[in-house]
């Protein structure tokens, strides 16, 4: 693996991702020109062959076509080789049964990081945790490549997958609607409207009767579940 740049600390919201190159279970690849176009996770764990691991990949694997219905590429690390990868990917689908998931086949890139070159570049590594081992990283780049929210979980508490997908429709609804979204928010409750910019607008607001506010900087309106799904799924398919 080659990196195309140096590490400058680990990769923060509105940055452009760190472009590398790496090995991974499916081939090559160049990241992350070869997905432009697309969101991507970009996710860590910290080894093949781990209990919190393999509940977690089998997660993920059970989801794969849910992100895939987003336009969303998952793409997996840890600090293994390509040999250990396949063989933990084999016996996860032959051997593996969590919950109601079973036979799960691994179709998205896991990436060869024994160099932990990656890992670094992405701030996956944290000493205080392991040195070597990757903490429970999940890095949601979007499709210009920029990366948009980033969560760290510690090696022992497996990731909510609930959450996952939450923050990339979130992230997905912001973009398309031009809205924030508040706590705890999932499709069909109210987001919030960017707050006025000007004297004017704050008084046209406060004069808008389709939109809720308690006052001229709160203010909320209704986004109904169907119509952010319907721009979701039919823009990403
Ligand atoms: C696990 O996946 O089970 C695990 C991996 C590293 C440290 C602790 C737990």
């Amino acid at each position: 693996m080659e990196n195309q740049q140096e590490c400058h600390g680990m990769p923060r919201i509105g940055e452009q991702a760190t472009s590398f190159t790496a090995h991974t279970t499916t081939g090559k690849i160049s990241f992350p020109d070869d997905f432009k176009g697309k969101w991507v996770i970009l996710f860590s764990h910290p080894s093949d062959f781990t209990p919190v691991c393999t509940s977690e990949f089998i997660t993920f694997g059970h989801m794969a076509q849910e992100f895939e219905d987003l336009n969303c590429q998952l793409i997996g690390l840890s600090i293994d080789g390509l040999s250990s990868h396949i063989a933990w990917l084999r016996t996860i689908e032959e051997k593996i049964r969590f919950r109601d998931m079973e036979n799960v086949e691994i179709k998205f890139p896991f990436i060869d990081d024994v160099s932990m070159k990656v890992a670094n570049l992405y701030g996956m590594l944290q000493p205080s945790e392991s040195e070597t081992k990757a903490v429970r990283a999940v890095f949601f780049i979007d499709p210009k490549g920029i990366i948009r929210a980033v969560i760290y979980y510690p090696l022992s508490l497996g990731r909510n997958f609930d959450e996952i997908k939450r923050v990339l429709i979130g992230l997905q609804t912001i973009d398309n609607f031009s809205v924030s979204l508040p706590a705890d928010w999932r499709p069909g409750d109210e987001v919030v409207v960017p707050a006025p910019q000007t004297c004017e607008a704050a008084k046209e607001r406060m004069a808008d009767d389709s939109i809720k506010h308690d006052d001229w900087f709160f203010s909320l309106k209704e986004l109904p579940k169907d119509k952010v799904e319907e721009k979701l799924y039919e823009k990403n398919n």
